[in-house]
Protein backbone atom coordinates (compact mmCIF):
# COMPACT_ATOMS: atom_id res chain seq x y z
CA UNK A 1 0.00 0.00 0.00
CA UNK A 2 1.40 3.95 -0.68
CA UNK A 3 0.16 7.19 -1.49
CA UNK A 4 0.45 6.20 -4.83
CA UNK A 5 -1.95 3.29 -5.40
CA UNK A 6 -4.21 5.20 -7.59
CA UNK A 7 -0.77 5.36 -10.12
CA UNK A 8 0.26 2.07 -9.51
CA UNK A 9 -3.63 1.12 -10.19
CA UNK A 10 -3.05 2.90 -13.72
CA UNK A 11 -0.07 1.38 -14.60
CA UNK A 12 -1.46 -2.01 -13.76
CA UNK A 13 -4.32 -1.00 -16.11
CA UNK A 14 -2.14 0.77 -19.17
CA UNK A 15 -0.55 -2.76 -19.06
CA UNK A 16 -3.59 -4.37 -20.74
CA UNK A 17 -3.28 -1.98 -24.07
CA UNK A 18 0.16 -3.29 -24.10
CA UNK A 19 1.23 -4.43 -27.68
CA UNK A 20 3.92 -7.24 -27.40
CA UNK A 21 3.97 -9.80 -29.54
CA UNK A 22 7.29 -10.28 -30.10
CA UNK A 23 8.52 -10.65 -26.46
CA UNK A 24 5.27 -11.66 -24.78
CA UNK A 25 6.50 -9.12 -21.75
CA UNK A 26 3.86 -6.43 -20.79
CA UNK A 27 4.62 -3.37 -19.75
CA UNK A 28 2.44 -0.48 -18.25
CA UNK A 29 3.44 2.97 -17.06
CA UNK A 30 1.90 5.57 -15.39
CA UNK A 31 2.73 9.17 -14.31
CA UNK A 32 1.49 11.68 -12.16
CA UNK A 33 1.46 15.49 -13.55
CA UNK A 34 2.64 18.30 -11.18
CA UNK A 35 -1.24 19.11 -11.21
CA UNK A 36 -1.86 16.01 -9.87
CA UNK A 37 -3.41 14.63 -13.13
CA UNK A 38 -1.99 10.44 -14.32
CA UNK A 39 -1.00 9.47 -17.99
CA UNK A 40 -0.62 6.42 -18.69
CA UNK A 41 1.02 4.36 -21.77
CA UNK A 42 2.23 0.81 -22.60
CA UNK A 43 4.97 -0.74 -24.43
CA UNK A 44 3.89 -1.19 -28.10
CA UNK A 45 6.55 -3.38 -30.30
CA UNK A 46 6.95 -3.19 -33.88
CA UNK A 47 8.39 -6.29 -36.30
CA UNK A 48 10.99 -3.86 -36.96
CA UNK A 49 12.56 -4.38 -33.26
CA UNK A 50 14.15 -1.32 -32.51
CA UNK A 51 11.00 0.87 -33.38
CA UNK A 52 9.67 -0.54 -30.05
CA UNK A 53 8.55 2.03 -27.65
CA UNK A 54 8.49 1.32 -24.02
CA UNK A 55 5.91 2.08 -21.75
CA UNK A 56 7.38 4.29 -19.79
CA UNK A 57 8.25 6.66 -23.21
CA UNK A 58 5.00 5.92 -24.68
CA UNK A 59 3.11 7.66 -21.38
CA UNK A 60 5.71 10.52 -21.60
CA UNK A 61 5.40 11.76 -25.21
CA UNK A 62 1.52 11.50 -24.59
CA UNK A 63 1.35 13.55 -21.78
CA UNK A 64 3.98 16.37 -23.19
CA UNK A 65 1.56 16.22 -26.64
CA UNK A 66 -1.41 17.05 -24.55
CA UNK A 67 0.70 19.75 -22.86
CA UNK A 68 2.32 18.45 -19.33
CA UNK A 69 5.61 19.26 -18.54
CA UNK A 70 6.30 17.92 -15.25
CA UNK A 71 6.12 14.33 -13.94
CA UNK A 72 7.23 13.78 -9.98
CA UNK A 73 6.40 10.23 -9.44
CA UNK A 74 5.79 7.20 -12.06
CA UNK A 75 4.94 4.01 -11.50
CA UNK A 76 6.01 0.83 -13.69
CA UNK A 77 3.79 -2.58 -13.62
CA UNK A 78 4.84 -5.93 -14.97
CA UNK A 79 4.57 -9.04 -14.36
CA UNK A 80 8.58 -9.77 -13.45
CA UNK A 81 9.41 -10.83 -9.70
CA UNK A 82 11.07 -8.67 -8.24
CA UNK A 83 9.04 -5.99 -10.25
CA UNK A 84 11.38 -4.60 -13.10
CA UNK A 85 13.03 -1.11 -13.26
CA UNK A 86 12.74 0.71 -16.07
CA UNK A 87 15.51 -0.06 -18.83
CA UNK A 88 18.25 2.83 -18.52
CA UNK A 89 17.01 4.81 -21.68
CA UNK A 90 13.63 5.24 -19.65
CA UNK A 91 15.56 6.15 -16.59
CA UNK A 92 17.23 9.09 -18.43
CA UNK A 93 14.00 9.96 -20.18
CA UNK A 94 11.89 10.01 -16.56
CA UNK A 95 14.75 12.64 -14.84
CA UNK A 96 14.61 14.46 -18.15
CA UNK A 97 11.12 15.19 -17.07
CA UNK A 98 11.51 15.61 -13.45
CA UNK A 99 10.58 12.42 -12.29
CA UNK A 100 12.00 11.90 -8.85
CA UNK A 101 9.80 8.50 -7.61
CA UNK A 102 9.51 5.44 -9.50
CA UNK A 103 7.04 2.87 -8.16
CA UNK A 104 8.09 -0.60 -9.50
CA UNK A 105 4.82 -3.16 -9.15
CA UNK A 106 4.30 -6.39 -10.18
CA UNK A 107 0.40 -8.34 -9.17
CA UNK A 108 2.92 -9.42 -5.77
CA UNK A 109 4.92 -6.94 -5.05
CA UNK A 110 5.78 -3.08 -4.92
CA UNK A 111 8.63 -1.37 -4.42
CA UNK A 112 9.68 1.86 -3.94
CA UNK A 113 12.59 4.07 -5.81
CA UNK A 114 14.03 7.64 -5.91
CA UNK A 115 15.16 8.02 -9.76
CA UNK A 116 18.96 9.26 -8.29
CA UNK A 117 19.05 5.54 -6.50
CA UNK A 118 17.94 4.33 -10.44
CA UNK A 119 20.38 6.79 -12.30
CA UNK A 120 23.24 8.47 -10.23
CA UNK A 121 24.79 11.15 -11.92
CA UNK A 122 22.25 11.56 -14.73
CA UNK A 123 22.79 13.41 -17.49
CA UNK A 124 21.43 16.92 -17.49
CA UNK A 125 21.83 19.61 -19.70
CA UNK A 126 19.62 22.89 -19.89
CA UNK A 127 18.40 23.54 -23.46
CA UNK A 128 17.10 26.81 -22.49
CA UNK A 129 20.24 27.76 -21.72
CA UNK A 130 22.40 26.08 -24.86
CA UNK A 131 23.98 28.59 -26.85
N1 LIG B 1 10.10 -2.44 -21.94
C1 LIG B 1 9.40 -1.37 -21.44
O1 LIG B 1 8.26 -1.12 -21.85
N2 LIG B 1 9.99 -0.60 -20.51
C2 LIG B 1 11.24 -0.79 -20.00
O2 LIG B 1 11.73 0.01 -19.21
C3 LIG B 1 12.00 -1.99 -20.41
C4 LIG B 1 11.44 -2.80 -21.51
C5 LIG B 1 9.47 -3.27 -22.98
C6 LIG B 1 10.11 -3.17 -24.34
C7 LIG B 1 9.74 -4.51 -24.96
O3 LIG B 1 8.46 -4.38 -25.57
C8 LIG B 1 9.63 -5.44 -23.78
O4 LIG B 1 9.54 -4.63 -22.62
C9 LIG B 1 10.79 -6.40 -23.65
O5 LIG B 1 11.99 -5.72 -23.61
Amino acid sequence: MSSDDDLVEAARMAREQAWAPMSGYRVGAALRDADGRIWTGCNVEHVVLPETVCAEKTAIVKAVSEGARRFPVAAVFTDSDPPATPCGSCRQMLHAWGVEVVWVASPRALRRFTLSELLPAAFALDLGKAT
